[in-house]
């Protein structure tokens, strides 16, 4: 397996949009400059998604991220990842209309050095990212299943059941690109509906949870790396047992402190 650099290029607008047809599009998450670095020449673009608010805060949900944490956040993945495409999740009640959704959006650009912003909502807040994208904010839309309704909704569900929803869906991206955002997370979709979604916009649909017809993926570092170990959504590949590994490094750590193996000769001054 190669690892690295393979055919890394620095990614922009056009380059994303471009990519529609062409190149199926690598999109991880990542939340800190640490691992940013690593994944910044691999990936084609790092989003710092409110997901940090399970995985890192260990809330249940994403609700409860501020616009304040998501910044923090933003400026750790820009510090460590110069080169990368970085896109900001807008928290749950910063973009309830045009006017909050614009302040919001200036401060992200004013404090961090973010390329985009991703909005979740589909015909609903076209009329918000009008504004954005007319504003000179870069937006990457998500539709289907939308973490932050999760308790107007009652739970996580996967959308495309119906027609009426699968009619609803591609309605929803139209309106997103119509708007003027330059990608689509598509989530928690049945693959056929993610298929025809991305059949009818000219603009890249990232998948999760939304089948291999989409024009990429996106997965949370931290469920693809096997680091958080609550559950395992089915639409996750483990590409790494992260915490099995992590807690036989620091058993092996604590045992050889206990021993006295650690530190050596060689690892004193
Ligand atoms: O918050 C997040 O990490 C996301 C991805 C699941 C797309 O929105």
């Amino acid at each position: 397996m190669s690892i690295i650099k393979n055919d890394f290029e620095k990614m922009n607008i056009s380059r994303i949009k471009d990519s529609k047809n062409k190149k199926k599009l690598t999109v991880i998450t990542a939340y800190d400059a640490l691992f940013a670095k690593l994944f910044e020449e691999i990936a084609d673009m790092i989003l710092v998604g409110d997901s940090l608010n399970m995985s890192f805060m260990g809330k249940p949900d994403t609700l409860s991220a501020t616009l304040e944490q998501m910044i923090y956040h933003t400026n750790a993945v820009c510090n460590g990842a110069k080169n990368a495409f970085v896109i900001i999740d807008m928290p749950f009640g910063t973009y309830i209309n045009k006017d909050v959704a614009l302040k919001n959006c200036v401060e992200v650009y004013r404090q961090t050095n973010a390329n985009a912003v991703k909005i979740e909502g589909g015909e609903d807040k076209a009329d918000i990212i009008k504004h954005l994208t007319s504003n000179a904010v870069a937006v990457m839309g998500h539709i289907g299943l939308m973490p932050q309704y999760v308790r107007s909704e009652g739970g996580y569900k996967v959308r495309g059941k119906t027609k009426e929803d699968e009619e609803q869906l591609i309605r929803d991206a139209i309106a997103v690109e119509k708007a003027g955002a330059f990608a689509i997370v598509v989530e928690g979709v049945k693959s056929d509906v993610a298929k025809k979604i991305s059949q009818a916009v000219n603009i890249p649909i990232i998948g999760i949870g939304a089948g291999v017809d989409t024009d990429g993926q996106v997965l949370v570092w931290s469920d693809m790396l096997g680091f958080f170990e609550e559950f395992k959504p089915k639409f996750v590949r483990h590409y790494l047992d992260g915490a099995k590994l992590i807690k036989e490094a620091v058993n092996q750590y604590r045992s050889d402190v206990q021993d006295k193996s650690f530190p050596s000769k060689q690892e004193e001054y």
